[in-house]
């Protein structure tokens, strides 16, 4: 399963970048309210820094409009996917961005049955929204599971399963485990998945029996090792 940061934060996407594992990132209309930034200069920012799928979400209520905008913000860069709705119009307007060759990612999905629409229109990616479901008492990773089943029963189907509306290290795993391609995860959440107190206190022990040996320069240990051969 590949690993998307779900924030349009800059700064966030540069330090979790620096781990290596970051795949692409995903972002909506309140993520970029929420920085109050330049929208476009930030789409290119994250597009340079990234190198990978980031999806920009398209405003327009109509089809005709959703293309137009998502062929200016394809016009980014690259690795821009067109974010849009899935509503009647955002399958019209996925159409035809997917026939003009361009990627979308179909997004506020919250039942397999719009999966399914999602995957007849040409979608990159279709992102159902885990948390949201959740909040209502529903199990929002079974609808993760049951599209990932679909998709998987109809070979056809290119469409990647991206979970979204990720709120726990058990929503990653979930995910994961249930068959989605992607999970889009918000920042906290990654900070939480490489956390464990055993590793903290285990890192801790290795470097107390570490200091015994007196030896602080590694280099200048293989360099004395090297002379002596
Ligand atoms: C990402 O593509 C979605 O817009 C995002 O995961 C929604 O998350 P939320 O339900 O926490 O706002």
């Amino acid at each position: 399963m590949k690993l998307f940061l779900d924030t349009a934060n800059v700064a966030l996407i540069r330090e979790i970048a620096a781990w290596g594992v970051l795949d692409g990132v995903t972002t909506n209309p309140s993520l970029i309210a929420r920085e109050g930034r330049d929208f476009v200069q930030t789409i290119a920012e994250i597009c340079d820094l990234i190198r990978g799928p980031v999806s920009a979400e398209v405003i327009a209520p109509d089809t005709e409009g959703m293309v137009r905008e998502g062929k200016l913000l394809a016009g980014i860069s690259e690795h821009v996917v067109v974010k849009v709705p899935l509503t009647p119009a955002g399958l019209g307007a996925t159409r035809q961005l997917a026939d003009a060759g361009i990627r979308c990612n179909v997004t506020l999905c919250f039942q397999p049955a719009q999966a399914i629409l999602a995957a007849r229109a040409g979608a990159a990616y279709i992102s159902p929204f885990v948390g949201r479901l959740d909040d209502l008492g529903q199990d929002g990773m079974q609808v993760v599971r049951d599209i990932a089943a679909i998709y998987a029963k109809n070979p056809d189907i290119k469409t990647q399963v991206l979970a979204a509306s990720i709120r726990t290290v058990a929503h990653v795993e979930a995910a994961a485990l249930g068959g989605a391609h992607v999970a889009t995860i918000p920042p906290k959440v990654f900070s939480a998945m490489v956390q464990h107190k055993l590793t903290d206190a285990g890192n801790e022990a290795f470097m107390a029996d570490w200091a015994k040996t007196g030896i602080t320069d590694v280099a200048a240990e293989v360099a004395r090792w090297r002379a002596g051969r």
